[in-house]
């Protein structure tokens, strides 16, 4: 599948910023236990934070930015909480797409759709309808998704292939499984964060993050901000990357 034409990078080019960057939004609950709060309002907050920081991503001239917003491990928390996870997608996408329309955002979804309610895969559908044609940031919206399930998809994709006679067997390669992934023509994320000081990824972007930088940041999720990504950026762009050779490419 050929790679989606992305925006220029940081338009001033005075701070360089990643293609691509995924957050895992984690520390709700733990941001609103810490005040008394239920976790409900830590969700709330977690809505705020992610609303400014699309806006942030947008100014900083980022392309890509991948929000893992409910996993398919989620469904295991109360029925109470996945339900008002869902009444805030619905509430986020009713409330704030005509805005990110407007500001040239265009959204993509990946997760598997066949679980939700109807109305939440027509919400979703209808952002992704509606934002098509927009040439700005590209929002990911990883919702019901789990990256062991996204290879399994795109594994069930090649073997219908094979079964069909339209691919033979050796031509199963890296390559021909991740075209087959739910966004594979998306770069790959230069950059995945995760707040709340858990280090790890939790079946996040298994595949794509093959060659990315993790940064495990303290903060909650509730209180990310600009500030916050954009000390993530600095310290992604002291890494050095080598993708498996010798020589090493800056950050950016
Ligand atoms: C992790 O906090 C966060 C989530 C499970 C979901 C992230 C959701 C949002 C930021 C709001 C919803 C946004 C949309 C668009 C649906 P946690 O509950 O795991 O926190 P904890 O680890 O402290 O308990």
């Amino acid at each position: 599948m050929p790679k989606a034409e992305l925006p220029a990078s940081a338009a001033d080019g005075a701070f360089e910023v990643p293609r691509h960057v995924a957050i895992i939004m984690d520390g709700n609950g733990r941001w609103a236990a810490a005040r008394g709060l239920p976790r409900t309002e830590g969700h709330r907050r977690g809505v705020e934070a992610l609303r400014a920081t699309v806006r942030a991503a947008g100014e900083m001239g980022i392309g890509v930015l991948t929000i893992f917003s409910f996993s398919s491990e989620n469904w295991s928390r109360p029925p109470a909480e996945v339900r008002d996870l869902m009444g805030l997608l619905r509430r986020f996408i009713r409330h704030d797409l005509a805005d990110l329309h407007r500001n040239n955002v265009r959204v993509r979804v990946i997760g598997e759709r066949d679980d939700l309610a109807p109305d939440i895969r027509r919400l979703l559908e209808e952002a992704e309808e509606l934002t098509r044609a927009n040439d700005g940031l590209i929002v990911v919206v990883a919702f019901n998704y789990g990256a062991r399930q996204e290879i399994a998809r795109a594994a069930q994709r090649l073997a219908a292939d094979v079964a069909a006679g339209k691919l033979a067997l050796e031509a199963i390669t890296a390559e021909a499984l991740g075209s087959r992934l739910d966004a594979a023509d998306l770069p790959d994320p230069d950059l995945i964060i995760r707040t709340s000081g858990e280090q790890r990824l939790s079946n996040f972007l298994l595949w794509q993050a093959a060659y990315s930088e993790l940064v495990f940041v303290p903060a909650y999720w509730p209180d990310f901000d600009r500030a916050t990504l954009e000390g993530a950026i600095e310290e992604y762009r002291r890494r050095e990357r080598r993708f498996g050779g010798l020589v090493a490419r800056t950050g950016s």
